[in-house]
C-alpha cells in the first residue's frame, strides 16, 4: 500500500487516463482494454485457486490420488489456447490503434529538437521557441523530433503516445488537443543528470490565436529603451550572446534556447522555474544552483548589470 501511494500518484499531474486527444483516446482504451482483461483473469485465476483451497480442506487428510477426468483438456484450454486467443485479440486491436494515430494529414508541421536539457521548436515560418510549443486546438499537427546531441524522448501524456529522438534521425507523431489548454510534457528516455527536470508544455490555443502567436513568434525583437538598452550591451559584452539567439540584434548563436519573445513564456529552463524577475536574476546568477551539471555558466555580473539585463529580457515579449 506503501509503495502505491507514494509511485507517481500525484493528483493533478499529466495522465494517460486523462485524454485529450483523438490518438490519446486511443491509447487510454487500450490500457482500459488490458486492464479488463487482466482483471478478469486475475478475478478466474483467484476463484479456481480457492475452489481447489476449500476442496482440499473438506476432503481431509486422506490424499486423493486418482487422475482427475478433465485435468489435461484444461492445461490446454487455459494455458494454450484461451492465452493465445487474448494476445491475438490485444495484438490486432493495437495495430489498428497504431495506424489510427500515425495516420491523418496535418496541415501544420513543427521540429522539435531535442537538447541537454530544453526543447527547442521550430515552426515553417521561421519562428523559433523554446519550451512552450503552441499548437491550435482543435487541428492535427505533426510533430517531427530529433536531437542535437544523445536520446531523449518526446511525451505529451494527455495527448499522444511518446516518441523517441534519435541522433540522425527523424522521427514523427501527430498531436491533436481537442481543447485549448496547457499540457505539460516530459523527456521519457534518460538523459543525464537533469533528465527529470526537462519538461516542456505543449500550448493549445484557439486557432486564430494560435495564427497571431505564430506570426508574433516569427517578428525579431523591438528596439529596447532605457534601462532595458543597458541590458542589451550588458547582454552582448557578456558571455550571453556565445549561446542564445535574439533575432534583431546581434546576438545570433544557436547553443540555447532562443530568446526572442522570451517574457511570452510562462517557465524558464525547461519548466523548472516559473519566469519571474526575481527567478530568472537567480538563474542567471547561478544556474548550477538550479540545474547542476546544466551547461550555462555563472555570470559575475554587478548588481546594476543584472537589473538591466533582467529589465531587457522581461521586456522580450
Ligand atoms: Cu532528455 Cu531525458
Amino acid at each position: 500500500m506503501i509503495a502505491l501511494a507514494t509511485s507517481a500518484c500525484a493528483l493533478g499531474g499529466p495522465s494517460v487516463l486523462d485524454a485529450h486527444g483523438a490518438s490519446e483516446k486511443r491509447v487510454e482504451g487500450l490500457w482500459w482494454l488490458l486492464f479488463a482483461i487482466s482483471a478478469v483473469v486475475l478475478a478466474v485465476v483467484l476463484g479456481l485457486m480457492t475452489a481447489a483451497i476449500i476442496r482440499r480442506r473438506r476432503r481431509g487428510t486422506d490424499v486423493d490420488r486418482s487422475e482427475p477426468r478433465w485435468g489435461e483438456p484444461f492445461v490446454v484450454l487455459a494455458g494454450v489456447i484461451i492465452p493465445v486467443l487474448i494476445l491475438t485479440a490485444v495484438f490486432v486491436v493495437s495495430v489498428r490503434d497504431m495506424n489510427a494515430i500515425a495516420g491523418g494529414d496535418p496541415q501544420l508541421t513543427v521540429q522539435v529538437i531535442g537538447h541537454m536539457w530544453w526543447w527547442e521548436a521550430r515552426y515553417p515560418n521561421g519562428a523559433i521557441t523554446a519550451n512552450e510549443i503552441h499548437i491550435p486546438a482543435g487541428e492535427p499537427v505533426r510533430i517531427e523530433v530529433t536531437t542535437a546531441d544523445v536520446i531523449h524522448s518526446f511525451w505529451v501524456p494527455q495527448l499522444a503516445p511518446k516518441i523517441d529522438m534519435i541522433p540522425g534521425k527523424t522521427n514523427s507523431i501527430v498531436l491533436v488537443a481537442d481543447s485549448p489548454g496547457r499540457y505539460r510534457g516530459q523527456c521519457a528516455e534518460f538523459c543525464g543528470l537533469q533528465h527529470a527536470h526537462m519538461a516542456f508544455f505543449v500550448v493549445a490555443d484557439p486557432p486564430d490565436v494560435f495564427q497571431r502567436w505564430m506570426a508574433h513568434q516569427e517578428a525579431p525583437a523591438a528596439a529596447p529603451t532605457g534601462s532595458a538598452a543597458d541590458g542589451l550591451a550588458v547582454f552582448l559584452a557578456q558571455t550571453c550572446d556565445g549561446c542564445h539567439t535574439i533575432r534583431g540584434t546581434p546576438a545570433s548563436a544557436a547553443l540555447a534556447p532562443d530568446l526572442t519573445h522570451l517574457a511570452d513564456r510562462e517557465t524558464i529552463a525547461a519548466g523548472t522555474l516559473r519566469l519571474t524577475r526575481g527567478n530568472l536574476a537567480h538563474w542567471i546568477r547561478d544556474p548550477q544552483a538550479v540545474k547542476p551539471g546544466v551547461i550555462m555558466p555563472p555570470t559575475q555580473l554587478t548588481r546594476s548589470q543584472l537589473q538591466s539585463l533582467v529589465d531587457y529580457l522581461m521586456g522580450l515579449n
